[in-house]
């Protein structure tokens, strides 16, 4: 039996004031991934629809995208999966422009960019801001020796209470967050998120850890944080940023 799944994707060229919004029917089988169905659209039908990816295995963090409206990597997230899983609660609205003869919710997969960031072409958003907010916390470590050993030890807990800080592969889908929307000098979740996986080291250097915490500590750092917590509900590799902008705001801003 062939099975096919219709798809309303987002369009529009550098120089274009309003996106086109573009609908395509692809063969599908299960197990079939959003950025499988995008190769086929772009082998079959229009070879200039332009997205990014690299790993196409939750990796690399490059294809994330909104898919029915939330933000998801490409790679991970299965065809078939899409309309029955349910979505994480309390997500802002995204509006990327009017769909013409309106999206069919039940039937068709709308796909669209990342939110909050300028769009370059089609699914492609300028990651510029983002990765200039990384480095301004200056993620990178540097420890004491505190003994003749080579090594500098940390307990399991010690280990775990940063671990899924350690597992963000900076897709930029937690610039979903609403103060990313309004505030484009906000460090956004990612960068801080990352700032703690480094000051919430146990192993790192007590200058090395009040430089990072200096950084984020700027108006537009940890303080501009509203507490939404959006950013834990839609990373897709389980990071929870808006908790660790908690654990700095609490033990290191008072
Ligand atoms: S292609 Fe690398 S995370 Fe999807």
């Amino acid at each position: 039996m062939n099975i096919s799944q219709k798809f309303l994707i987002y369009r529009k060229k550098p120089n274009q004031s309003e996106p086109n919004y573009q609908r395509f029917e692809v063969p599908v089988k299960p197990g079939m991934s959003i950025l499988e169905a995008l190769f086929y659209i772009q082998d079959h039908f229009d070879s200039s629809l332009t997205f990014r990816y690299s790993c196409r295995g939750a990796i690399c963090g490059s294809c994330g995208l909104t898919i029915d409206k939330l933000p998801q990597l490409a790679c991970k997230t299965q065809i078939f999966q899409v309309k029955s899983t349910q979505k994480p609660l309390k997500l802002p609205e995204l509006n990327f422009g009017r769909i013409k003869n309106d999206w069919d919710k039940e039937n068709e997969i709308l796909i669209e960019p990342l939110p909050n960031m300028k769009i370059i072409k089609d699914l492609v958003v300028d990651m510029e801001p983002f990765w200039r907010f990384y480095e301004h916390v200056e993620p990178y470590f540097a420890r004491e020796y505190r003994d003749i050993q080579p090594e500098s030890l940390q307990s399991p807990e010690e280990a775990r209470s940063i671990e899924h800080l350690v597992y963000c592969i900076l897709c930029g889908i937690c610039w979903t967050c609403p103060v990313n929307a309004k505030n484009s000098q906000y460090l956004g979740p990612a960068a801080l998120a990352k700032a703690y996986r480094f000051i919430g080291d146990t192993r790192l250097s007590k200058i090395r850890r009040s430089e990072i915490v200096h950084q984020v500590s700027i108006k537009y750092g940890v303080p501009a944080c509203e507490k939404y917590y959006v950013c834990n509900r839609v990373c897709p590799k389980g990071v929870r940023p808006g908790t660790a902008i908690k654990d700095i705001r609490e033990k290191y801003l008072v």
